[in-house]
């Protein structure tokens, strides 16, 4: 058993993987400051309510902590391109902080929330970790940064720590009572089963793209999977493994068009929607290649088919928000 920091733990991706890891035996802490997450989303003798930035704050909580998992972060793209001064401060502040709070306490190993948005638009899809760093977006520059300076630090610290790129996330785990509950919401699964509530069309962003119906195609990873590559990740840095970085993805693509027709076959509705012109910096294909999580960590989706994904999502939409 290990004693694991989590921060960000009361948002989607964090209370979920809380959840694993306390099933596995260990023990946990969440840091949040709930400025994006949901105190009803972590058990109450977990939470405490810590702005990361407050180095002086954090070091206290890494007192026998044996790894860190760290998931804070704001995580809107389009938000992030008018206040890119916030993401910078919370993304990349917050992370400095949080590694100067380690570094004073001893702590070394580290798992780190990563995105396909390092790679802004890719030349080659699926996308291997080899491929170079392009991000369109402040948010997609400030996770690329924080990768880099792990990389100085496992250098100059001897930080070791694995960076997870997630690709789309989604899903629920509706019998924990966990599941999206961004604000305001940006991604496409729970838009469409919002529009599908509210009546009001969600937009479809660009139907011209050089795809098989002209919509964007993205890897869509269920959040359990996701939770599962950062137990494995924890294991390889426990048993004494090296910084790496790892793509988090199924290596499938859908297009949106695809997704709001199992979004229909599962709900039995008609989702409402619009046709808008493209968004900028949206690339038309984000797949991830996944061979190297599979092949050094073990890793397999289990719970990744679309179906599955949209099924969980419904369930959690319908009775298990907070
Ligand atoms: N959701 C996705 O599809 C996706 C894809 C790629 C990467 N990621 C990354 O995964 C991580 C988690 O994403 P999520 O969807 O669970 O987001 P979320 O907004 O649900 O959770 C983030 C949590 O971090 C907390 N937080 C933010 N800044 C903080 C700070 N300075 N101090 C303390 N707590 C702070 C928020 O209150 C929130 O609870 C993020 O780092 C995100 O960039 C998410």
């Amino acid at each position: 058993m290990s004693k694991i920091l989590v921060t960000g733990g009361a948002g989607y991706i964090g209370s979920i993987t809380t959840r694993h890891l306390l099933a596995q035996g260990h023990q946990v802490v969440v840091l949040d400051d709930l400025s994006r997450g949901h105190r009803h989303t972590t058990p109450p003798e977990l939470l405490r309510i810590v702005h990361l930035q407050d180095t002086a704050q954090v070091e206290p909580h890494l007192e026998g902590v044996d790894a860190v998992v760290h998931f804070a972060a704001y995580i809107a793209v389009g938000e992030s391109t008018r206040e890119p001064e916030l993401y910078f401060s919370n993304n990349i502040g917050g992370s400095l902080s949080l590694f100067a709070a380690m570094a004073r306490m001893g702590v070394k190993r580290l798992v780190f929330s990563s995105t396909a948005a390092v790679y802004g638009n890719p030349e080659k899809v699926p996308i291997p970790e080899d491929a170079p760093f392009g991000p369109v977006s402040p948010y997609g520059e400030s996770k690329t940064t924080v990768e880099r300076i792990l990389g100085q630090l496992d250098q100059f610290r001897g930080l070791r720590s694995v960076a997870l790129r997630y690709f789309n996330a989604c899903g629920a785990e509706p019998e924990n009572g966990l599941g999206e509950e961004h604000e305001p919401e940006t991604h496409l699964i729970p838009l469409l089963l919002r529009a599908i509530e509210s009546g009001q069309p969600v937009q479809i962003f660009g139907t011209d793209y050089p795809t098989s119906d002209g919509t964007c195609v993205r890897d869509y990873i269920h959040v359990s999977d996701l939770a599962d590559a950062h137990v494995a990740a924890l294991n390889h840095l426990m048993k004494g493994g090296a910084s790496a970085q790892f793509n988090v993805g199924t290596g499938r693509g859908e297009t949106v068009m695809e997704v709001l027709r199992v979004v229909e076959e599962v709900t039995g509705k008609k989702v409402p929607f619009t046709i808008a012109p493209r968004r900028d910096g949206d690339a038309a294909e984000l797949v991830a290649d996944s061979t190297k999580l599979r092949r050094t960590l073990g890793w397999e989706p289990r719970r990744s088919e679309l179906r599955q994904i949209v099924e969980d999502a419904w369930t959690f939409f319908q009775r298990g928000r907070g």
